[in-house]
């Protein structure tokens, strides 16, 4: 049966009957907001390309964690600009480290949020590569080594899920058994699976400070010419032990999050990741989009695509955004 008789806009007519048939509900049990931490005290320095995003120092960090908290956001990931770089990234293990160390302080005074830690070097070597250099490539085998060293002293920190993004290969499996190994077989996994080597990086590396001095990470991270690799990343880290996968960017990569979403059954994260952030605040700047709507819209096409969770710098603002909407 066709028209006249069948008219789809006969469910559109009134915002009440919108609401019933809704298919997508964000809701802010599905956000995870990022954080700088860097060193110093009462520090927070706006990141250029990223409007409303800060560095901030340890005692900054917590405040802000405290107010991610109170808005009903469940989880922030964590990111450390460390004190000293070097060829081997030391400063990511170091039992006095940023990371280390704000965990400790955030656990303290606000056990009950979700604490991610990002498990990378780049941050923390001074060439600025995810990983050891021999022969000047990116070894795998000793990186890996070096995560697991990582991911432990994080937990020893207290964190509640390590979050690998390194691309390396078998990492999954080298984290897993070393936290089981060291007693902390509950803490999980959220692997960065399925992360594209994407220009949409670029304000992240300023804010993390990050960016590799030579190459760059077409070596590890995917050619984003690809859809069936993702599958097999996503397959494997899930054999090795990955409790959460994750599709990273997002906005260019609804297509993998909803083949991921068609194939596997555990949860799904995507990263909306700074230059999207960054793309989307210069067109709200210029008053180019309508900041609430297009915030809604966007997240919401994550969430529609398959995503179970979102990593986003906009986690604040949707809040805001959903209790104007639904209240
Ligand atoms: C570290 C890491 C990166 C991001 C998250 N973890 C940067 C990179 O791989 O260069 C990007 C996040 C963002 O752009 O918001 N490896």
């Amino acid at each position: 049966m066709g028209f006249p008789y069948v008219r789809l806009r006969r469910l559109r007519m009134k915002e009440g009957l919108r609401r019933m048939i809704r298919e997508t509900r964000l809701s802010k049990d599905n956000l995870v907001y990022p954080v700088f931490v860097r060193p110093g005290e009462n520090i927070k320095v706006e990141i250029k390309s990223m409007p409303g995003c800060y560095q901030l120092s340890i005692d900054k960090a917590v405040d802000e964690c405290k107010g991610v908290y109170d808005l009903g956001i469940p989880a922030v990931i964590l990111f450390g600009i460390p004190e000293y770089k070097d060829p081997y990234g030391s400063g990511a293990y170091a039992d006095n480290g940023i990371i280390q160390r704000t965990i400790e302080r955030i656990k303290k005074s606000i056990p009950d949020l979700v604490l991610i830690a990002d498990v990378c070097l780049c941050e923390y070597t001074d060439h600025g590569h995810c990983g050891i250099i021999k022969n000047g490539i990116v070894d795998n085998d000793s990186t890996i080594e070096i995560l697991a060293r990582e991911a432990l002293s994080y937990a020893k920190a207290g964190v509640d899920m390590v979050a690998p993004s390194d691309m390396m290969d078998g990492r999954i499996k080298k984290i897993r058994e070393k936290l089981d190994s060291k007693g902390f077989s509950t803490v999980p996994i959220m692997a960065y699976s399925a992360k594209y080597s994407s220009s949409f990086y670029g304000p992240f590396r300023e804010a993390a400070e990050s960016a590799p001095s030579f190459g760059d990470r077409k070596s590890y991270q995917m050619d984003f010419c690809n859809s069936r690799e993702a599958i097999r990343e996503i397959e494997l880290d899930i054999e090795e032990g990955a409790d959460i996968v994750m599709v990273k960017p997002a906005l260019c990569y609804l297509d993998i999050i909803a083949k991921v979403r068609e194939r596997f059954d555990l949860p799904i994260a995507a990263y909306n990741v700074s230059g999207e952030y960054a793309m989307v605040m210069a067109a709200i700047e210029k008053g180019w989009l309508d900041k609430d709507m297009i915030i809604y819209e966007m997240l919401t096409s994550i969430k529609r695509a398959g995503a179970d969770m979102i990593i986003t710098y906009f986690a604040k603002d949707i809040v805001d955004i959903l209790n104007n909407i639904d209240g």
